[in-house]
């Protein structure tokens, strides 16, 4: 982590650490904690191989068969989803939020569309998935800044205001309380920034949804109703809230009022 990045992010941050931690490139604001919402699904974001092979194989397969295969959008299509909805093009120099950011694979496709000035600040809780974005993030001057911060996204450590854009991608059905980061990205949002999040979607079929719901909660995964998910948007102060669902997977996208 550069010194210029990590004054950046000291300034975003509600209270700076008097002595900041950043021994492994990123910010670490957790340090040694327990982790309270301990779920199958967690422990696998907290090993130390799936951040090995997350990008490459895990995300494509597990994602790609949640999105309907080859109904759905291709990775690179989501990304593009991602900075077409958060109206990167339009925000010049743009500071972006990029929450559960695993190893900074979508960190670094949203830091492709903000021009240089700008900053893109990956987030999680997960110390492993963060090594290996550190890792596969270059230091490229002529771009955005892009950097990491170990971090609750349950309890967002920013000031309120703070980004013009949120990401939140493959992580909500993870959160032991996904309203409540709901809201603190909304708070950490300025008026008129944009949200996107991609998250689970229950079947529709009555059994078939029920079913579904079962087998992932065993594993630590929430599956989300078809209006849930907008509806709480509308909840938090977005607005034109937009929705586009593929198989078990939905995109929501809203601008903050
Ligand atoms: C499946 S990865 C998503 C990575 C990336 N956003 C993507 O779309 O490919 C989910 C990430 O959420 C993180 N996560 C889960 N609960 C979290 C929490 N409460 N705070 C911060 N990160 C969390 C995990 O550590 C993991 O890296």
């Amino acid at each position: 982590m550069t010194i210029n990045a990590l004054n950046r992010v000291l300034e975003l941050l509600e209270s700076a650490p008097a002595r900041p931690d950043v021994t492994r490139g990123h910010l670490d604001l957790l340090g040694e904690v327990e982790e309270p919402h301990d779920t199958v699904a967690q422990r696998l974001m907290r090993s130390v191989a799936l951040p090995r092979i997350y990008e490459q194989v895990w995300r494509p397969v597990l994602f790609g068969l949640s999105k309907g295969g080859p109904l759905g959008p291709s990775t690179a299509e989501e990304y593009a989803l991602a900075r077409y909805w958060l109206g990167l093009a339009e925000t010049p120099g743009a500071t972006v939020l990029d929450v559960a950011c695993g190893p900074g694979n979508v960190t670094r496709a949203l830091a492709s569309g903000v021009t240089r000035g700008g900053l893109v600040l990956g987030v999680d809780a997960s110390a492993t998935m963060l090594d290996r974005a550190v890792e596969d993030t270059a230091v490229r001057p002529d771009q955005a800044d892009v950097t990491y911060v170990r971090c609750d996204a349950v309890d967002l450590p920013f000031r309120e205001d703070a980004f013009d854009a949120v990401c939140c991608f493959g992580a909500l059905y993870l959160f032991e309380d996904p309203w409540a980061a709901i809201a603190g990205m909304a708070r950490v949002l300025k008026p008129g920034g944009h949200i996107v999040v991609l998250t689970t979607r229950r079947p529709r079929l009555p059994l078939v949804g029920r079913g579904m719901e079962t087998l992932s909660h065993l594993a630590g995964i929430r599956m989300f109703g078809p209006a849930e998910l907008t509806e709480a948007l509308a909840a938090a102060g977005f607005t034109a809230v937009r929705r586009r669902s593929y198989g078990l997977m939905q995109f929501a996208g809203a601008t903050l009022a």
